[in-house]
């Protein structure tokens, strides 16, 4: 979502004047998105925010923008005195007149969650450079898991509506984007009313978004197992432009665990949703989120973590050491894991999450499938598209251009991407 917003900023700055600078050094402006998510994301910004300062002493005017800047507010000038504007997720659309500000030598900070929404205050998409974007849908997150700042940094569930998001899809395929990834912290939590007024979940806007004829490819991030509807299982057996990928972070494969992560799902309900989402759609890639040493997290536990990603079989996952988020109920419980057991716990969750996704490519090997070529590779004539499942595949196609989709025989695998090439036996 950070993506999705920072290129919301570039553009609304462009449409002001302002250009992106070839090199960050000769910047007038930098924004540094921040994410708060866990200690390390949060490090790194004031890290950040010391290189800005060149070895003569000049620096560009420095905005904190994100989820750091909504949590820590006016702290964060005090903190690092050298910046001078700091502006929360939900306030971005006045970065214009907080730069004004700025410029005046006035105190810039807004962390305002407003009613009015700042996507109305945005400007239209404008031509992409990419043939794949994101589009943000909802924001938000009213789950409130007890190690998570999300809730409070990015505010309540709020779903942007049907109408604008249709319009900004079309503006989105016009400018030749043939992929959308729908986005929200909880995206399948999305709901609005139609244009004529009924209600509506995020399967009848995806149905709704794949009419677009231009658009080839529809994908979302990140959902919550308690809303994965009926009707969006069902979608994914019935619109053929909804990718067969889904990322459904479990956390943890312990029930007393996800208990006290105030998860409201049970490993046994987990793996059923699972099983319901592979039989509407067979081929399916599942993908995950972990999270190792939550507070009294035993090794009887964790090992039922490595059970879960057994029995399902992800094709690719994220996984982190836990990290205490200030003001969150998790960081005051008792328990605290230290650091080398989380360590030695991530490197062995790691380990089996690889084996998956080794195997899981490997898989692909000898199979023909349809790739989204992204972007250049490194050498001349190789383009790098992307599968269904969204793995990375290789291929030379000097007479291919990036946004073309193209059939492609897979013929080697790796832990992260695939090997291609065009028509090396004709189709079955
Ligand atoms: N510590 C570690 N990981 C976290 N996540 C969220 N909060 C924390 C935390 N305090 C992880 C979860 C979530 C992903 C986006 O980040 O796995 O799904
Ligand atoms: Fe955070 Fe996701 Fe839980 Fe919401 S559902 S509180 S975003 S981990």
């Amino acid at each position: 979502m950070n993506v999705y917003d920072g290129e919301r900023m570039a553009e609304m700055l462009g449409e002001r004047g302002m250009t992106a600078a070839a090199d960050g050094n000769d910047a007038d402006l930098v924004i540094l998105n921040t994410c708060h998510i866990r200690e390390k994301a949060v490090d790194k910004v004031y890290s950040d925010i010391g290189r800005m300062t060149r070895e003569d002493g000049s620096r560009p005017m420095i905005a904190v923008a994100g989820c750091v800047a909504q949590a820590e507010g006016s702290e964060i000038s005090r903190r690092a005195r050298t910046v001078d504007i700091v502006v929360g997720p939900q306030a971005y659309h006045r970065l214009p007149d907080l730069i004004a500000k700025a410029g005046r030598g006035e105190a810039a900070v807004d962390t305002d969650m407003p009613a009015e929404s700042k996507f109305g205050a945005l400007p239209a998409r404008t031509k992409q450079a990419r043939p794949t974007a994101f589009l943000t849908i909802m924001e938000g997150c009213d789950k409130f898991c007890t190690y998570c700042v999300v809730p409070y940094t990015r505010g309540a569930e709020i779903s942007r509506s049907w109408g604008a998001i249709l319009d900004e899809a079309k503006a989105l395929v016009d400018g030749g984007v043939k992929e959308i990834t729908l986005l929200g912290q909880n995206v399948n939590a999305w709901t609005g009313e139609d244009d004529k007024g009924r209600a509506q979940g995020m399967d009848g806007l995806v149905r709704e978004l794949a009419k677009i004829d231009a658009l080839k490819r529809i994908r979302y991030t990140t959902s919550h197992p308690n809303d994965m509807s009926d009707g969006l299982i069902a979608a994914h057996g019935e619109v053929d432009k909804l990718m067969p990928f889904l990322h459904l972070p479990v956390q943890s494969g312990n029930d007393r665990i996800l208990k006290a992560m105030n998860r409201s799902h049970s490993v046994e309900g987990y793996l059923r949703l699972i099983d319901r989402v592979r039989a509407a759609r067979p081929d399916i890639a599942l993908s995950g989120d972990f999270i190792v040493g939550f507070p009294g997290e035993t090794e009887e536990e964790f090992a039922d973590t490595l059970r879960i990603v057994d029995a399902v079989g992800y094709a690719q996952c994220y996984s982190f050491k836990y990290s205490p988020r200030p003001g969150t109920p998790a960081a005051d419980m008792d328990g605290q894991i230290p650091a080398d057991v989380m360590d030695d716990r991530l490197v062995r969750l790691q380990a089996a999450i690889n084996r998956h996704q080794v195997g899981f490519n490997a898989a692909t090997v000898g199979r023909r499938t349809t790739i989204l070529l992204e972007r250049a590779g490194r050498y001349p004539g190789q383009l790098i598209g992307k599968t269904p499942w969204l793995q990375s595949v290789h291929v030379t196609a000097p007479d291919q251009a990036i946004g073309d989709m193209i059939e492609v025989d897979i013929i080697s695998a790796g832990p992260n991407s695939l090997a291609g090439e065009i028509g090396r036996r004709k189709a079955a």
